[in-house]
């Protein structure tokens, strides 16, 4: 196995951020951008875990490469999970991240302050195409970050639901953060601090 590790997103936000935080230097982190790959896997799965596997598996199957994906969103307690697997597109189509928070704050506009927990949710998963022992293998890890919808979106850091999304131990919104500090308390960031574990496991195993 080569020392190579595929981040299977589109979003060139996402993969700095992996590379950023998965810091291992003697692993060639490539983007689909960089293998030229345009396609985009049919995101149909119920669950963050679901869709995490279905990214992590095309792409790896695409490449031949090991591959990590993610799948992450909001759950709003109140609203049954929603936004859930459908933050990204939630509204609809052709809708913007502002547009998204006003018509969530909108649907939410009855609901007390007490009962406006949430939780960011992010799946990312670790695709070994070829696997001696297992053929192909799979490993997932989840990471959650608790907060509240505010009232109203303060801040103008990070992206999506962040100008919403009040975290009460550090009495500020994740868009009120710096990247570095959303890393170390962020759905992503727990997940990521684990994978970079079994990312080096692996590699480590394979250079023996
Ligand atoms: P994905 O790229 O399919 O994982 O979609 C994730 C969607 O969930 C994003 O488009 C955002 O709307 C939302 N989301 C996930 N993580 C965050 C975050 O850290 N801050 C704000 N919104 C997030």
């Amino acid at each position: 196995m080569d020392n190579k590790l595929l981040i299977a997103s589109h979003n060139s936000g996402k993969v700095e951020e992996f590379r950023r935080m998965l810091e291992l230097d003697s692993i060639e982190l490539l983007s689909l951008r960089d293998l030229g790959i345009t396609f985009e896997a049919v995101e149909c799965g119920k669950t963050f875990q679901e869709n995490s596997e279905i990214k992590a598996k095309v792409y790896g199957n695409l490449s031949g490469l090991v591959t990590l994906a993610d799948d992450s969103g909001l759950s709003v307690d109140s609203l049954n999970g929603d936004p859930g697997v459908r933050s990204a597109r939630y509204g609809g189509d052709g809708l913007s991240d502002e547009d998204r928070v006003q018509l969530l704050l909108k649907n939410m506009r009855e609901i007390p302050s007490s009962e406006r927990n949430a939780r960011f949710i992010a799946v990312l998963t670790l695709f070994i195409p070829n696997d001696k022992k297992s053929n192909n293998k799979l490993i997932s890890i989840a990471g959650t970050c608790d907060g509240i919808i505010a009232d109203k979106p303060v801040g103008s850091n990070g992206f999506g639901y962040d100008p919403i999304f009040y975290v009460p131990s550090l009495g500020k919104t994740t868009a009120q953060i710096s990247s570095l500090e959303k890393d170390s308390i962020s759905h992503r960031g727990k997940a990521l601090k684990k994978m970079r574990i079994e990312v080096q496991k692996l590699y480590n195993k394979n250079n023996d």
